[in-house]
């Protein structure tokens, strides 16, 4: 959550353009409101107001600042309400120390109390504005001409709770000072300029080569030279070369990245799919030496997370098997030990309700297998085997790739496991292998081309309801769900999601004529009962929306079915839920609402 950039130059542009169109690519972490600053001949300027960036940029020409140094933010609130004020940056006293902060600062309230009583004045509510003057206080005790580096670690001891910060001073006009902990912090590298940010889209058209920068690390950037130390010891820096390219983080034509991002599963499913056949065999030898296993994950990574435990239990029969929304991790905290193996899942691989579970799973030594789609992120490195789905960036606040590529890659995963067990011989696993491997991308854009339309036509139709169901049984029951969550958090209608037999036991109550309801049913031995309940929708006068099979009886009983061919059922997780996906995006621009930037919401979640 929020979106940080800082950038130094050494070339003689003005850093102030590149930054705008750096929050520009962060702004799915949070728009609440923005601000640049920027060192223009040893004095900053500071432009911040609530609203999104183009407009903020209209407003106060945020591009136009001068300088060769600079810092950027982009806000999602979390201490202090939404106004000029609070956004990012923020300065201590004098204006000479600004700094950009994502994280949450938990001792802020004595921090700020004692810097209080020390006569600094605050003029924001924000957590982070204390860094600002605690820097200024630390500096007070050195030499003015001594580096500022001491007096940075010294705020950085100060301070508890989760944070990436990017701070520059204005009697040290090159350099940007970096701590991260728990929140996302990445650097680029450029002969002449060196950038940090929340995420890699952020610095991607200037270049590809990037450090991720890890718990616990302190760095300085100047134009010539990353330095990085952790506890007192230099660490040397070990960028990587990115793959994706800048295009990947455009629109490239589509009116908004979440509809490009529909389009983009064949391909994101075809580069999952090609994973190394050693890393999912390793994977697999890790799940059959573990006595009980558990999914752990939050919203939409937490339903690909239960559809791979569907496909698990089928193969694994009693081994014990756990779903755990992270969030609630501690209520299972006794089955963790040493023997058990959590499956981690997250696009962004810094989800901090993960990050705490794998945190407290990591000291009773359980092992850590983790599914994510950003390279190197902390997820992936507190794991013992990290699986990346292929995905490409995904900007689109609501996921849609990164959820079917982790489906598919559950179920390569699936498979394997079913082939060591024995399950399948050699012949038959190279057969479901080949077909899996084939046969997702291309039904996939048969799927999306031939229901698109229909989804368009039917998010018209449901766009002035207030409510929706979403129904499935069984192992199908992670497609409602996704479905639920896709509609609710774009386009605001309320939908919720439930085991079809559950209707009766309460939610029924409130369908009425025209009560949109969602049933998933697939050519399947949940058809029978499928059926059973939408009759009981039907006459209460429930619109029936069916996603289903080409030769199910439930089509004529639908208001609007969706016909998909009838695909191998490690298939349908993902199948299925493609109309659903492209009915929530329509449905959101009908009642015009911006998709990729749903309100209160953010990609990344670094808040517990
Ligand atoms: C997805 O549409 C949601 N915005 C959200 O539920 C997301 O899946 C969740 O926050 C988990 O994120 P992660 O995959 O990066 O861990």
């Amino acid at each position: 959550m929020c979106g940080i950039i800082a950038i130094t130059t050494s070339s003689k542009t003005n850093v102030s353009k590149m930054i705008t169109d750096s929050l520009k690519k962060l702004e799915y972490r949070g728009y609440d409101s923005v601000g640049v600053a920027t060192i223009n001949n040893g004095k900053i300027e500071i432009l911040k107001d609530i609203g999104m960036i183009d407009k903020v940029n209209k407003r106060l020409s945020l591009e136009n600042l001068r300088g060769t140094i600079g810092i950027g933010h982009t806000r999602w609130a979390t201490h202090g309400a939404i106004n000029q004020e609070n956004a990012h940056p923020h300065s201590d006293c004098k204006g000479n120390i600004i700094v950009v902060h994502n994280g949450i600062i938990e001792n802020y309230l004595d921090l700020k109390k004692t810097l209080k009583e020390k006569g600094h004045f605050f003029s924001s509510e924000t957590d982070s504005e204390v860094i600002a003057h605690l820097m200024e206080e630390e500096l007070k005790q050195d030499n003015p001409n001594s580096s500022k580096i001491n007096a940075f670690k010294r705020v950085i001891n100060k301070i508890e709770g989760t944070y990436a910060i990017t701070l520059i001073h204005s009697k040290d006009p090159e350099t940007i000072f970096l701590a991260r902990k728990d929140s996302p912090l990445v650097i680029g590298v450029r002969e002449d300029t060196k950038f940090a940010a929340s995420d890699i889209p952020a610095f991607l058209e200037y270049t590809k080569q990037v450090i991720v920068l890890k718990n616990g690390e302190i760095a300085t950037l100047t134009p010539q030279a990353v330095y990085i130390e952790k506890n007192g010891f230099r660490v040397q820096p070990k960028p990587v070369i990115i793959s994706w390219t800048a295009e990947s983080a455009q629109k490239s034509g589509y009116p908004h990245f979440m509809l490009k991002e529909i389009h983009e599963q064949p391909i994101a499913l075809k580069n999952t799919l090609n994973i190394d056949p050693r890393v999912i065999e390793k994977a697999s030898n890790k799940i059959l030496e573990a006595e009980r296993i558990i999914f752990l994950a939050c919203g939409t990574s937490y339903h690909a997370g239960l559809s791979g435990y569907h496909q698990f239990q089928r193969i694994l029969k009693k081994r014990p098997l756990y779903k755990v929304i992270a969030s609630e991790y501690e209520t299972y905290s006794h089955l963790i030990d040493e023997d058990t193996l959590i499956i981690a899942v997250s696009q962004s691989g810094e989800t901090l309700d993960v990050m705490k579970g794998l945190g407290a799973a990591r000291k009773t030594r359980a092992s850590i297998i983790s599914v994510a789609n950003v390279i190197d992120s902390s997820i992936p490195r507190l794991s013992q085997i990290a699986l990346y789905t292929k995905a490409g960036p995904e900007i689109g606040v609501a996921a849609t790739k990164t959820h079917t590529a982790q489906v598919a890659l559950l179920a390569r995963l699936a498979l394997q496991i079913e082939h060591d067990v024995g399950l399948l011989n050699t012949t038959e696993f190279n057969e479901n292998l080949g077909t899996l491997v084939t046969e997702a991308p291309q039904i996939t854009r048969t799927i999306i081309n031939q229901n698109e339309f229909k989804a368009k036509e039917l998010a018209a139709k449901i766009s002035n309801q207030n409510h929706a169901y979403f129904l499935a049984r069984g192992y199908n029951l992670p497609i409602a769900l996704e479905g639920a969550l896709k509609l609710k958090e774009i386009s605001y209608i309320h939908a919720e999601a439930f085991p079809a037999g559950e209707s009766k036991h309460g939610p029924i109550a409130i369908v009425e004529p025209d009560f949109p309801v969602v049933i998933i049913s697939p050519n399947d031995w949940t058809a029978k009962k499928m059926l059973s309940s939408t009759e009981e929708m039907r006459a209460r006068g429930a619109y029936i929306i069916s996603v289903t099979e080409e030769g199910h009886n439930i089509i004529e009983r639908s208001d609007y079915p969706f016909i998909l061919p009838t695909s191998l059922s490690l298939l349908r997780p993902i199948t299925h839920i493609l109309p659903l996906q492209m009915l929530a995006y329509y449905a959101a621009v009908k009642r015009g609402f911006d998709p990729d930037k749903p309100k209160n919401l953010a990609k990344t979640v670094t808040v517990e």
